[in-house]
């Protein structure tokens, strides 16, 4: 009988999955005709740019900067759903299906963005309908995150998230595989919804066995291997 195909290591499942930037993605034409509709708008850090359950409309393309997407409980809880930079969207949804917006979205870094409306966005894609197939495949990718997400916390301790969370923000710089966001263990606790104190613990084993090395906040994945629990 035929053995069944390796599971592929956490590493790999999460590296191959990582999102090209819409921006990236559109032609001078397609730039020309969002620009030509959209309105920019400057934010500081920590601003809140969209509130959980708020209606609202608009599509936001971040031209430089940074956000949190999150969303929280009245305790102030929060659980982090994904960090956005240049040439990533956000406001879709509530743009496409005129529903409350599903999370708040805050800046971590001050950004810049390209604001369009509903009206707008139409005229996009009557102007350049790729981009309307382009919001689709991005929506697609979000879903397939998400779904990986669900089994993440259904399956797995809180180990094996923070090692998949860290696999997962991992981009090569300079041949070393290094987490791309400057996250305090707050915030990576927030992305795994675990304690920062048990966040703390696991970071500290990880880099005791070797699997990670930690200085001056910045992580490299030494082995991507990283093992799924203690
Ligand atoms: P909207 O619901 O209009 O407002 C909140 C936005 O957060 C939402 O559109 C998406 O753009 C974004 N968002 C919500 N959930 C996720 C997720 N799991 N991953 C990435 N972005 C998300």
């Amino acid at each position: 009988m035929q053995a069944p195909p390796k599971r592929p290591a956490v590493g790999e499942r999460t590296l191959t999955l990582k999102a090209v930037p819409f921006f990236t993605q559109l032609s001078d034409r397609e730039l020309d005709v969002v620009r030509a509709v959209a309105t920019e708008k400057n934010y500081p850090k920590t601003a809140v740019v969209l509130t959980e359950g708020e209606m609202g409309d608009s599509l936001y393309m971040i031209q430089s900067g940074k956000v949190k997407v999150f969303i929280g409980d009245e305790d102030g809880r929060e659980i982090i759903l994904k960090i956005l930079g240049p040439g990533d969207f956000f406001g879709e949804m509530s743009m496409i299906d005129k529903q409350p917006r599903s999370a708040s979205v805050n800046t971590i870094e001050a950004s810049l963005f390209l604001v369009l409306s509903h009206a707008a966005f139409e005229k996009c894609v009557e102007q350049a309908p790729r981009i309307g197939n382009m919001v689709m495949r991005v929506l697609a990718q979000r879903v397939r995150e998400a779904d990986r997400k669900i089994g993440t916390l259904a399956l797995m301790d809180v180990y094996g998230r923070v090692a998949s969370t860290l696999l997962e923000l991992s981009v090569y710089s300079n041949g070393k595989l290094m987490v791309g966001e400057k996250l305090s263990q707050q915030d990576l606790a927030n992305m795994v919804g675990a304690s920062r104190e048990m966040v703390n613990r696991i970071l500290k084993d990880l880099s005791e066995r070797g699997f990670i090395s930690i200085e001056s906040k910045s992580i490299t994945i030494i082995n991507r291997e990283l093992p799924p629990s203690l």
